[in-house]
């Protein structure tokens, strides 16, 4: 073979690879091969796509976001119209559903297969000879819009069929969506941008999806699932809608798991039952489940009505937004001092709870919204989320209402509100402001925090109003007496709670600092910490590069870390809660250990084991493992596919070694330890 034949081989070889590992992670979602490795394949054919142009090709997974930005979409007329579906909301539209079937078909039981509805955005994939030719958005159902650069950005999307024999032509109908995660992300950073939020996941699916940037789409967290087909040319199509699924599924096609079988109008309402208590855990949002006549003949003698078939019906769940009034306006101040803006509402059930309060999130988002006292307004609530104001009914807005002004003080303490460079408004009160000092002091007794029982938010509201307490080390100097004045305080209840108090002196140094509420440490942060440097003393007097080298702090955390410690006020309540006796076991790091004050840095992949386990056995060793290397790293140690770290240490001068070394100090411990 001449090099050229090789470098085409290889291209061919990378691409089936990368094709086989990407349906195993996005739509099987159960990958193979690590993340790491995926990206080393996709770096080799890029790396010979480029070197070899006339090699790269429009179906390689390289050429997902290829084009470049278009000033409009272009017309695409279907192959076959995309239809629509009829709705029915209760039982009986449900069941004269299915006896109109029964009539028409003239037998008893009829087989159906029950879907998921999607709220999300209809789209039709057009595949000619397997490799996927255009997309385009449903439109009016005969013309939609060519979306092929934005669809070809959706990862689960495949851009060539599996299998050996695809239909000559398959058009590919199904739905874009956002999942529930995806949909947060985006509009947390939407936010922060200043830029609007969705206001639910269909909007932000839709929005994503007409994108004129395709780089812009590639960013969004899209997921398709397909349920149906258009223009089929080529073999016998399948004959019937569970058939046709599992091609698709076959073909590489994302397709929903919950799709089942049932049998009449009992099946579907059973699936419908379940499906809806299933509805919450679901990582996407459905508004309604769909119901097709199995068999493709039966379907055929249904027929079709103007734009909506009479073999399938959507069965819709109840709303999950509802219209309330808006009866006040509150801003609540949380720990760190941001204000929140809140809708007081009258209450109203919303997919089954009952709501009374929606959040606002930020005063530019209240501005925006222009939600006012008296407004009539749409709250939507999704899964355990917060409920929301997704809008103001302006036409039933009454007269004389006025819009709402943020308060430039806080309106707990009266100190001044500051924006910070996001879109955040804080009191600048810190714990001078009665409602921080509460919120701090909450979270100091919370369960995963110092673990204080009894200590609420009614008894500690009442003990910050009496001037009993002012920062959490006082608690340490209550007594029962001091208790007992207060609201459903007897001398019982008064004894236990200061026992409680007493009780959590004797803690980790994990839970302590995150009870101290420093800002962007939660729990997992304050584990890493503690397990890094193991002494308070060491981490207050850290510095922010320091700081950097635990495990997945970066330049924000240290810089909120070290903006803590930095202050005088924070050491001295630390000062404050030791001379209480509050303590905690010394995170023991073996001392005279063969590697006891080195520092080390792993990376690359190890392969006996993993990189946790070689943390474990590296600090069992009394090493310090810290994840940038610096100056003051005394060893690398590399697996294979390093990276940059290497590099690094060689500018540096600090040895790097590779999993043999790390295997010769790990067998120096089991020796040690015989
Ligand atoms: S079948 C002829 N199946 O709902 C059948 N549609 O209200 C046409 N949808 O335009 C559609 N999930 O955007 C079908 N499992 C599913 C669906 C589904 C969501 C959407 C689709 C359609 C709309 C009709």
């Amino acid at each position: 073979m001449t090099q050229q034949d090789r470098a085409a081989a290889r291209a061919r070889e990378l691409r089936a690879l990368l094709d086989h590992h990407s349906h195993r992670y996005y739509v099987l979602d159960d990958p193979e091969i690590s993340d790491a490795e995926y990206d080393r394949l996709f770096a080799e054919l890029v790396a010979i796509e480029r070197e070899r142009p006339d090699l790269a090709r429009e179906d390689s997974p390289t050429q997902r976001v290829g084009a470049r930005p278009s000033a409009t979409f272009a017309p695409v007329v279907h192959g076959q119209a995309m239809l629509s579906l009829g709705n029915v909301f209760t039982d009986q539209e449900l069941a004269d559903f299915d006896r109109r079937v029964r009539e028409r078909l003239g037998h008893g039981n009829v087989s159906y297969v029950a879907e998921p509805k999607l709220d999300g955005l209809a789209v039709s994939l057009r595949y000619e000879d397997g490799v996927l030719v255009r997309a385009a958005t449903r439109g009016d159902g005969t013309t939609g819009e060519d979306v092929t650069s934005n669809v070809r950005t959706i990862r689960v999307c495949p851009l060539r069929l599996r299998g050996g024999a695809p239909p000559r032509i398959l058009e590919v109908r199904g739905e874009v969506y956002l999942p529930r995660d995806g949909f947060l992300r985006l509009n947390e950073s939407q936010i922060a941008q200043g830029a609007k939020p969705f206001a639910n996941p269909r909007n932000a699916a839709a929005g994503s999806l007409r994108q004129l940037d395709p780089a812009v789409t590639a960013k969004r967290p899209l997921r398709l699932f397909c349920y149906g087909i258009g223009e089929w040319v080529g073999a016998a199509g399948p004959s019937s809608q569970e058939a046709l699924l599992e091609l698709l599924a076959d073909l590489g096609l994302p397709v929903n798991p919950e799709r089942r079988m049932v049998a009449g109008y009992e099946g579907c309402l059973c699936y419908y039952e379940e499906l809806g208590r299933k509805r919450r855990d679901l990582p996407y949002e459905i508004d309604g489940v769909v119901y097709k006549v199995n068999e493709v003949a039966e379907q055929r003698l249904l027929g079709e009505l103007s734009r909506t078939p009479r073999w399938a019906v959507a069965h819709k769940f109840p709303a999950e937004e509802a219209v309330t009034e808006v009866v006040g306006i509150d801003v609540q101040v949380g720990r760190t001092g941001a204000l929140t803006p809140v809708a007081v509402l009258v209450p109203v059930a919303v997919g089954g709870v009952m709501v009374s309060h929606a959040t606002l999130h930020n005063p530019e988002e209240l501005e925006r919204k222009d939600v006012r006292v008296g407004d009539f307004v749409s709250v939507r609530r999704a899964g355990d989320v917060i409920p929301e104001i997704v809008s103001v009914l302006r036409e039933r807005r009454p007269s004389g209402t006025l819009a709402f002004t943020f308060p430039d003080h806080c309106p707990v303490c009266g100190s001044p509100v500051v924006r910070d460079e996001g879109v955040v408004a804080r009191c600048a009160g810190g714990l001078v402001c009665r409602a921080q000092r509460r919120q701090t002091i909450l979270h100091f007794a919370s369960r995963r925090a110092m673990d204080i029982e009894g200590l609420g938010d009614k008894l500690v509201e009442q003990l910050v109003e009496h001037r009993k307490i002012a920062t959490v080390a006082d608690l340490y100097r209550l007594a029962p007496g001091h208790l007992t004045g207060l609201e459903r305080m007897g001398e019982r209840s008064a004894g236990k709670v200061v026992d409680a108090i007493k009780a959590s002196r004797h803690t980790t140094l994990p839970r302590f600092l995150y009870a101290l509420g420093i800002p962007e440490v939660g729990e997992a942060t304050a584990i890493a910490l503690a397990r890094h440097f193991g002494d308070l003393d060491d981490l207050i007097a850290a510095d922010e590069g320091r700081l950097v080298e635990v495990p997945d702090v970066g330049p924000v955390v240290a810089h909120a870390i070290a903006t803590f410690f930095s202050e005088a006020h924070n050491r001295e309540v630390i000062a404050a809660l030791k001379a209480a006796g509050v303590s905690w076991p010394r995170l023991e790091r073996p001392v005279g250990g063969p590697l006891s004050g080195k520092t080390v840095v792993l990376t690359g992949t190890l392969d006996g084991m993993t990189r946790e386990q070689a943390r474990v056995a590296l600090e069992r060793l009394g090493a310090k493992v810290v994840s940038s290397v610096s100056a003051r790293t005394d060893y690398v140690v590399a697996g294979r596919d390093p990276g940059s770290k290497v590099k690094r240490a060689e500018e540096l001068g600090i040895p790097v070694m590779g999993e043999d070394g790390l295997r010769a100090w790990l067998g120096e411990d089991q020796s040690g330890s015989d």
